[in-house]
């Protein structure tokens, strides 16, 4: 079904992998279930009970603070038969599955099983839940199936934190955290592509050019440590007062001077936007070769401003709806069958292939890791 030969072209895969369910049951296989992912924060699990949910490709998860404080995280699926157990997110004694009755306590041992006492063979210690590993990085929560996974969160996550105090975002100090959730007809990888090259900026995201400088001499695109960066520069009339207030856009002016979009890869997504100290995660979940879910927090400083949070969120709103819009297009267009792939890659897209080539390498089996690389980042003029 692969060829490494064929399969990828200057960093371009074949539009097939963005449809087909066999290559889609090999990314959860492959991808999805050895790589971190984030699932909620710290915010959501301050005392001993307190519990979120989520799906790691077809995994659900539960993670669950426990009474010495530790995070404990499992395969949120019944030892008996199968149901999922906990829901949603909350505050709980133990972790009751409400099919049979069978509860398990907050490090995972089943503790109760209704009847079992009938049965003198039964064996309460047999059945414990499975434990994933599970680390933090400031108030966002990861999970990773694979338990004897390869890397570190932090190795994970490159050059991103020095990324974030070089400019000016403290993470521990955003304890304002809003959720957001969308869901979008595309396949999972769409978003890598669309985020890791800002060429479509000006054409789909009309008026951008009044927040951020778009010419890319000047913003900055880096490939580092197996991360996409792209930074972009906050627009200089923004710096030089000549227009706070963007029409279709909330007020830039602030110490946050660098707009950031990053992914890492397989589907972790964060921004950071100029103006006053903020930062965003988003996770793009991938539910079928053509759906998926996107989830994350967006973080605050506790005393913002809320009409700053609520102008930032309604412009983040729009840059998502466009970008969701136009990616559903995207998803018609390559399963229409007529070309077999995307065009060469520009220049300016260069982040595209190598996220690419990423997932290439982990379907095919083939150790590729493309050398770090920058371009633009001219210094403004005026
Ligand atoms: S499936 Fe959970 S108690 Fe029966
Ligand atoms: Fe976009």
């Amino acid at each position: 079904m692969l060829d490494e030969k064929t399969c990828i072209t200057d960093g371009v895969i074949p539009y097939r992998w963005y449809y087909d369910p066999e290559i889609f049951e090999r990314e959860l296989k492959l991808i999805f279930s050895r790589e971190w992912q984030y699932v909620g924060h710290t915010g959501q699990l301050t005392g001993a009970g307190s519990f979120i949910t989520g799906k790691l490709g077809r995994l659900p998860v539960v993670v669950v603070r426990d009474r010495s404080g530790n995070l404990n995280a499992f395969a949120n699926v019944c030892r008996h038969r199968g149901a999922v157990i906990m829901q949603g997110s909350g505050t709980c004694q133990f972790l009751y599955c409400d099919y049979h009755g069978w509860s398990y306590s907050l490090d995972g041992e089943l503790r109760g099983a209704a009847q079992s006492s009938d049965d003198p063979t039964f064996d309460k210690s047999k059945y414990p839940l499975t434990r994933l590993a599970v680390d933090t990085w400031g108030p966002l929560v990861f999970v990773n199936p694979d338990r004897e996974c390869a890397k570190p969160l932090r190795e994970w996550l490159g050059p991103i934190p020095d990324l974030l105090v070089e400019h000016g975002i403290e993470l521990d100090a955003l304890m304002q955290a809003v959720e957001f959730e969308a869901f979008a007809e595309t396949n999972w990888k769409l978003y890598n592509d669309n985020t890791a090259e800002c060429y479509h900026c000006p054409t789909t995201h009309r008026g951008l050019d009044r927040l951020h400088e778009l010419d890319p001499k000047i913003f900055t695109r880096r490939w580092s440590g197996g991360c996409s960066l792209v930074l972009l520069p906050v627009a200089r009339h923004v710096i030089d007062g000549s227009d706070t207030h963007p029409k279709d856009c909330y007020d830039a002016a602030g110490p946050i001077t660098m707009g950031q979009f990053n992914v890492v890869w397989p589907n972790l997504q964060m921004q950071v936007t100029p103006g006053r100290p903020n930062f965003g995660v988003v996770s793009i979940e991938p539910l079928g070769p053509s759906r998926c879910r996107l989830f994350g927090h967006n973080f605050f400083l506790p005393d913002e401003d809320p009409t700053w949070i609520k102008d930032v969120l309604k412009y983040y709103e729009r840059i998502g709806d466009e970008d969701t819009r136009i990616l559903e297009r995207v998803q018609v267009g390559v399963t229409s069958g007529v070309y077999e792939r995307a065009a060469k890659l520009l220049p300016n897209e260069f982040l595209v292939g190598n996220l690419n080539q990423l997932t290439y390498a982990r379907l095919t089996g083939v150790d590729l890791m493309p050398e770090d690389q920058v371009a633009g980042g001219a210094i403004i003029t005026k």
